[in-house]
């Protein structure tokens, strides 16, 4: 992270929390500082990593174990912080990220249990000390990501994580609730249930230190 001047946010949450819509927001009222942003999320991001995120998400026959299913998100995550995210922030740009490792962490640890070492030798293989500046968690109860969600996709349209039951999700955001517990100075907790309008001048709030 040493040679980094840009400044680096991730957002985080379970499905239908408004990550989206917040990061679109965000970027525009950032562009108005006269920022450069980099709007990109994860897996994705690069050409070769938005292929990684098809076969991930995808349900089809074959099992994808939870280790696999780790590995691809870490292959698809080298291939962005070397080929997008680091040259983002050496050229001083903020990059504006839809999810993160803080992600790996909840997804494949807390909700599929894959061992929180594992999870830390990657992270450390492939990103080392370049962490997010500062994280953004979006947070509600489940039934209501899970309800905003579902609207959204469709019947029968869900991906592989958006197939998961309640438990799984439950599961999901009590670990990200940890991950904020234990760096909370990283990672500001936003009430996802607020508007729209309300949820992005928090938004700015938890990032007014960061600006310039
Ligand atoms: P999205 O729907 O927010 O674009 O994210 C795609 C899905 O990928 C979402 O269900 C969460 C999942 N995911 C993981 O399980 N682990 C990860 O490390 C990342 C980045 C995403």
């Amino acid at each position: 992270m040493s040679q980094s001047v840009g400044r680096f946010v991730s957002l985080e949450g379970i499905e239908g929390a408004g990550k989206s819509t917040l990061a679109n927001a965000l970027a525009a009222a950032l562009r108005e500082h006269a920022l450069n942003v980099c709007l990109t999320r994860e897996p994705g991001g690069t050409p070769l990593a938005e292929q990684l995120r098809s076969l991930v998400l995808a349900r089809g026959p074959e099992r994808i174990s939870a280790q696999s299913e780790t590995l691809l998100m870490f292959a698809a995550r080298a291939l962005h912080v070397d080929n997008l995210i680091r040259p983002a922030l050496q050229a001083g740009d903020w990059v504006l990220c839809d999810r993160f490792t803080d992600a790996t962490r909840a997804y494949q640890g807390s909700g599929r249990g894959v061992s929180a070492e594992l999870i830390e030798q990657l992270a450390e293989a492939v990103h080392g000390n370049l962490w997010p500046h500062r994280t953004l968690l979006l947070d509600l109860p489940v039934e209501q990501g899970l309800g905003r969600s579902r609207a959204r996709a469709g019947a029968g349209a869900a991906d592989r994580f958006e197939a998961e039951d309640r438990r799984f999700f439950e599961r999901v955001r009590t670990g990200y609730l940890k991950i904020a517990a234990a760096e909370p100075q990283r990672v500001r907790i936003l009430d996802a249930t607020a508007t729209p309008a309300l949820l992005a001048r928090a938004a700015l709030e938890a990032l007014a230190d960061l600006l310039p």
